[in-house]
């Protein structure tokens, strides 16, 4: 963390700038906006939690539990984890404060930062900031599409047209141990086209072979049995009316037999929203059903379906795209000249923020031209120059200017 002597911010771990703050706040409220609008309300969560929590839930095989988890014992002696993802905490304090017995579906969301040992590079971070939206306590497939067509919304209002939906179906606990059946004996028979990796993700979720990095085991397993050939009826059933309420949306999106997702709690309906470059670190977004994972945590059998958004990929499909709004301006910056009394224009600076303008003036003591040059970078809507109380010139883009005593132009001044 420090070369030389000098500190950085820790590997994986990013700033954000002030000139990073006006996309990150149009993205976030965007979120908020919809929040409100589908009906999700605000939680928030710890930032650690019980690590058993995240050990039972995400699956002692995931990456998330094998490698990348931020775990650490208190002085307490209690073994506590960052909290890697955001679904297992909302289910924890959906059972803890008794939601279950709140009207059904209970929608909430929160966006947080999300700790994960991952190998940093470009949109992968070991902090990163999640929406994360969750609807508990119903198994009907039109909140699968609804919670789809939420995220399809957002990239809609921020303008985003580089993306695809990836959908699958990975069934239940009734199909899946049949399917899983199958799938094992066909990997016995190709045992030698597997790799390490691939044998690993076999012995502690067969599932996960899918998930490989290598192009030439992906290939081979392409003639593997796939789930959606082995789904229950009701699995088959509750997929196809997933797919007809996204046709009613008009939400393109693409039958990717192998997408298996990372964690272990998925049932169901699974998803992913990715950018264009393809690869790992290109989803946007990704989630799914989770049928079994409050009853897991302790809680009564409840479904639910959820997605976690990274924003902090979100911000490179932004910046990708160069969609954003415009750094904030300032509204009035005040130019003094030498003999000009400052009190009067920090009186006049606290009167026009009170009435919501931003304003600004010089603290470093820069000449009348320095003073100008700085009031256009910061691309201000009016400049105030004051030569003395008695003689203020206003100074408005696309209007001539006027000159006037120190109260008649700030009467002039307007949003
Ligand atoms: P996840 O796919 O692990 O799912 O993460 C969700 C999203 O978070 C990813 O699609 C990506 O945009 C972002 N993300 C994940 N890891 C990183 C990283 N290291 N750096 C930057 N962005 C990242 C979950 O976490 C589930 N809890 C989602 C969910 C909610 N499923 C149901 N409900």
């Amino acid at each position: 963390m420090t070369t030389q002597g000098k500190f950085q911010a820790p590997r994986g771990t990013r700033d954000l700038l002030p000139a990073d703050q006006p996309r990150w706040s149009w993205a976030t409220r965007t979120m908020e906006e919809l929040a409100r609008e589908y009906g999700y309300g605000r939680i928030q969560t710890p930032g650690f939690e019980d690590t058993e929590l995240f050990r039972r839930t995400a699956g002692a095989g995931s990456d998330i539990v094998q490698k990348e988890m931020y775990t650490f014992e208190d002085l307490g002696g209690r073994s506590l984890t960052l909290r890697p993802e955001g679904t297992a905490p909302i289910c924890r304090a959906y059972v803890e404060h008794g939601m279950h017995r709140e009207p059904q579906p209970v929608k909430l969301f929160t966006v947080a930062t999300m700790y994960r040992y991952d190998k940093p590079q470009k949109g992968r971070y070991r902090e990163h900031t999640q929406w994360s939206v969750e609807a508990i306590g119903s198994d009907d497939p039109a909140l699968d599409a609804e919670l789809l067509q939420v995220y399809h919304e957002l990239l809609r209002r921020l303008g985003v047209t580089q993306w695809e939906l990836l959908l699958n179906s990975i069934g239940d606990g009734q199909c899946r141990p049949g399917y899983l059946e199958r799938l094992n004996e066909w990997l016995d028979a190709h045992e030698h086209v597997l790799d390490d990796e691939a044998r690993q993700k076999r012995a502690t979720s067969p599932l996960r072979v899918f998930d490989v990095k290598s192009e030439r085991v992906q290939a081979a397993l392409a003639d593997a049995p796939k789930i959606g050939d082995s789904l229950c009826a009701e699995c088959r059933d509750h997929f196809a009316d997933v797919r007809g309420y996204l046709d009613a949306y008009a939400i393109p999106y693409r039958i990717v037999p192998t997408l298996v997702r990372g964690l272990d709690y998925y049932t169901r309906t699974t998803f992913e929203y990715v950018g264009p470059e393809g690869g790992k670190a290109s989803a946007l977004a990704g989630g799914g059903r989770y049928d079994g994972l409050v009853e897991e945590i302790g809680g009564p059998p409840t479904p639910g379906i959820g997605f976690g958004a990274g924003v902090d990929r979100l911000m490179l499909a932004l910046e990708n795209e160069a969609l954003g709004p415009e750094p904030p301006a300032v509204d009035v910056f005040f130019v003094l000249h030498d003999d000009a009394p400052r009190e009067p224009v920090l009186r006049a600076m606290a009167d026009l923020r009170r009435r919501g303008f931003a304003c600004d003036t010089d603290y470093a003591g820069r000449s009348v031209k320095g003073q100008v040059t700085l009031a256009n970078r910061r691309r201000a809507r009016h400049i105030v120059e004051v030569i003395s109380p008695a003689e203020v010139i206003l100074r408005a883009r696309g209007a001539s200017d006027y000159t006037a005593p120190l109260e008649d132009v700030l009467s002039r001044v307007q949003l």
